[in-house]
């Protein structure tokens, strides 16, 4: 038996571990852990608490629903509190819930042994809000924050094409506090990732993390690129109006024009609600949210009332998760990942296993730290889950099938192994490259900076790339513009001909917009759009460059992270220095090129297009160039917000979804009749 001091410090390591892993889940939006093992972990400290009362502590992290708020937003009181749930992973579990109800209402029932009224709602994976409507307005939205207060998101609510603004019907209440998910569909975090993977920028991990950490923007327009969505199920505080049942909830929202539930179950007993889960779980891969469990609760409000809740949940509700799917394979090696930025990321190459219907080959390992946690070898046998995630991770290792002989994996030795001039960012588990004349940093900035979202030079893609670092004909950025074709033809790939096309491509591009080279420029953080709207603002380089956080960060679509970026970024010696070669002696363009125009008309301002099918004397490119200087805006799906549909020929599933939508289609003749007003 373990003395008491041992417990203690059992009970203290797993209050730090549940503080930290809440942090990293609910303010980063970065886990390190799934649901599952963080579940298992508040469970071990619930029960060591509740087996020791001595040792029970009223703010330690099994009590409290953790804390989501940022700085940045202003704080707003929920005006009924904001409870989670218990999780379950076992009917065991479900049933004793049902036991506990069972005893607790006795009194109220004729007959204490019917079985007692439930509905078996999906469990939705996405972040918890609440939105407050006042005589069927919407007038604040609010995440939950510590459950008592949380952050007023309300701007960045409102682009959700999905929610009204105004309840439909009428006889609405007075007040009433609505709540439900954020989500994003699969869809789209796949659309988000391919974009950020164009543009060099770290992808996520899945849906649920980018939904948070887009709710959490500073500027709603940002968010209005990323198509979030909701879901609603529940109600908080509500004057002028009564809600008998749980499922008169779900019917009233849906009667107002609120998005609800695709399905509900109603069960008598435990033994039909075992049933709608189990059909919830043949069912939810069907379903527009990623759901990753059932909640069921008691149907009768009044009930409801009688049971109650604890400081963090309410004792008439529970949620059963469904187990996340796993797998064991072979991890036979772990390769180092290096970012544009120099971020070097270990990944763990397995023995090709399906899991949740689809093959998973590489899983991530996120850091050094996190590798010498869980102690993961090269050749040993793991546990790879892919649960509501879509990059699968490694959760453990399987210690009894080591191979003899397979030593701890060390990160520093790798490395220099592999070449790679390094070094661990101060304070952080990340590793990154180092200095200057890095041939691999060298090698990803220079593809960064050719590469179709940026300076977009015909023929240097990856293999040139290298070539010319090998052959150290190239060094950096500016080296490109020093190149003749005489420096090409010694190398493998190049004949006459390729070589005068390249120096031509890397010559024509000295006269691209200031976008292009900004976004080049591989600034951390700094997509093809911040550039847009970077030079749109500044005009030119110069003028970008002697700009203050301060300013930038009040640029449209440019928030705080973003302008210490580009400050810091600019205040680094060698990138100034590249950016003055490339300015002064390679001449490349520094200025916007409408710059010095007279301010072209803004015909098409506050309109948003989509652009589809092959136009016949536009490239989709041109098209959006021209809708963005007369002031419109391109987008790439079509939603309700969209005001015109750009049609050429064979467009295909974007013209049929603006017909089901209504919304106008036009052709290439009509965008010039409205270009020219
Ligand atoms: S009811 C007092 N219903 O899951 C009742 N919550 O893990 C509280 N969630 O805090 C919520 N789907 O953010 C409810 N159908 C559903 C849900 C749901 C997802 C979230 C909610 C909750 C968390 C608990």
């Amino acid at each position: 038996m373990a003395d008491l001091s041992d417990i203690a410090r059992r009970v203290e390591h797993l209050r730090a571990e549940v503080a930290r892993h809440e942090r990293l889940y609910r303010v980063e939006h970065q886990p390190e852990i799934t649901d599952a093992r963080f579940d298992a972990l508040v469970r071990e400290l619930q029960e060591l608490e509740d087996a020791h009362p001595e040792l029970a502590a009223p703010d330690s992290p099994s009590r409290t629903v953790g804390d989501d708020r940022l700085d940045a937003f202003e704080t707003v009181r929920h005006i009924r509190p904001m409870a989670s749930l218990d999780n379950t992973y076992s009917r065991d579990e479900l049933s004793a819930f049902d036991q506990r109800l069972m005893r607790t209402l006795a009194d109220e029932r004729a007959d204490p042994g019917e079985p007692l009224p439930y509905i078996v709602e999906p469990k939705i994976d996405g972040l918890a809000i609440s939105l407050v409507y006042e005589d069927g307005r919407l007038v604040r939205a609010v995440t939950r924050g510590n459950g008592e207060e949380g952050d007023n998101v309300t701007a960045n609510v409102r682009t959700i094409p999905t929610l009204p603004d105004h309840l439909d019907g009428d006889g609405h209440p007075d007040l009433i506090e609505i709540r439900g998910e954020i989500y994003m569909t699969l869809a789209e975090f796949q659309r988000v990732n391919q974009e950020r993977e164009r543009e060099g920028e770290p992808k996520f991990m899945n849906p649920r993390n980018l939904a948070a950490g887009t709710i959490k923007q500073l500027d709603p327009r940002v968010v209005a690129r990323r198509r979030l969505e909701i879901v609603l199920y529940s109600v908080g505080a509500h004057e002028g109006i009564r809600f008998d049942r749980q499922r008169d909830v779900h019917e009233r929202f849906r009667a107002w024009g609120l998005p609800v539930v695709e399905k509900y179950w109603q069960a008598r007993g435990l033994g039909e609600a075992w049933a709608a889960i189990e059909e919830l779980d043949r069912l939810r891969s069907t379903f527009a949210y990623p759901t990753d469990g059932a909640v069921i609760k008691l149907d009768r409000v009044a009930w409801q009332d009688i049971a109650g809740s604890t400081s963090k949940a309410p004792r008439w509700a529970i949620s059963y998760k469904f187990a996340a799917e796993q797998a064991e394979t072979v991890l036979r090696k772990i390769s180092i990942q290096v970012g544009r930025t120099g971020a070097l990321t270990p990944v763990a190459e397995l023995d090709p296993v399906v899991i949740a219907g689809s093959t998973v080959s590489r899983a991530t390992l996120h850091n050094e730290d996190e590798i010498a946690r869980k102690d993961i070898r090269e050749g040993d046998t793991v546990i790879v889950e892919k649960a509501g995630e879509i990059i699968p991770a490694v959760v453990r290792v399987v210690t009894e099938k080591r191979p003899a002989g397979a030593a701890p994996f060390d990160f520093a030795a790798r490395l220099r192994e592999l070449g790679h001039d390094a070094e661990r960012v101060p304070g952080q588990a990340a590793w990154r490259l180092k200095g200057r004349n890095n041939p691999d940093l060298t090698r990803r900035r220079i593809e960064h900076f050719a590469g179709r979202t940026a300076m977009d030079i015909d023929g240097l893609g990856t293999e040139i790339v290298r070539q010319l670092i090998d052959a150290d004909v190239v060094r950096d950025i500016p080296d490109l513009y020093r190149l003749k074709p005489d420096d090409l033809l010694p190398l493998e790939k190049f004949a006459q001909k390729s070589a005068d096309n390249l120096v031509a491509a890397i010559d024509a591009s000295r006269a691209n917009d200031l976008w292009r080279l900004i976004h080049g420029l591989g600034i951390p953080h700094v997509g093809a759009q911040s550039a847009k709207d970077l030079a749109r603002h500044f005009k030119s380089l110069d003028a970008l460059m002697a700009a203050d956080t301060g300013t930038l960060a009040e640029v449209d679509g440019i928030g705080p992270v973003m302008a210490e970026s580009i400050t810091a970024f600019f205040a680094d010696p060698d990138n100034e220095a590249r950016v003055r070669a490339l300015a002064d002696e390679a001449e490349v363009n520094t200025r916007a090129l409408d710059a010095d125009a007279p301010d072209q008309p803004q015909t098409l301002d506050g309109l948003t297009f989509v652009i589809t099918g092959t136009l016949p004397s536009l490239s989709r490119d041109e098209a959006k160039a021209l809708i963005e200087s007369a002031g419109g805006k391109c987008t790439g799906s079509v939603s309700k917000k969209t005001d015109y549909l750009l049609a050429g020929e064979s467009a295909g599933s974007k013209l049929d979804k603006a017909n089901a939508l209504g919304i106008p289609v036009i052709d290439e003749a009509k965008l010039r009749a409205m270009l020219d007003g």
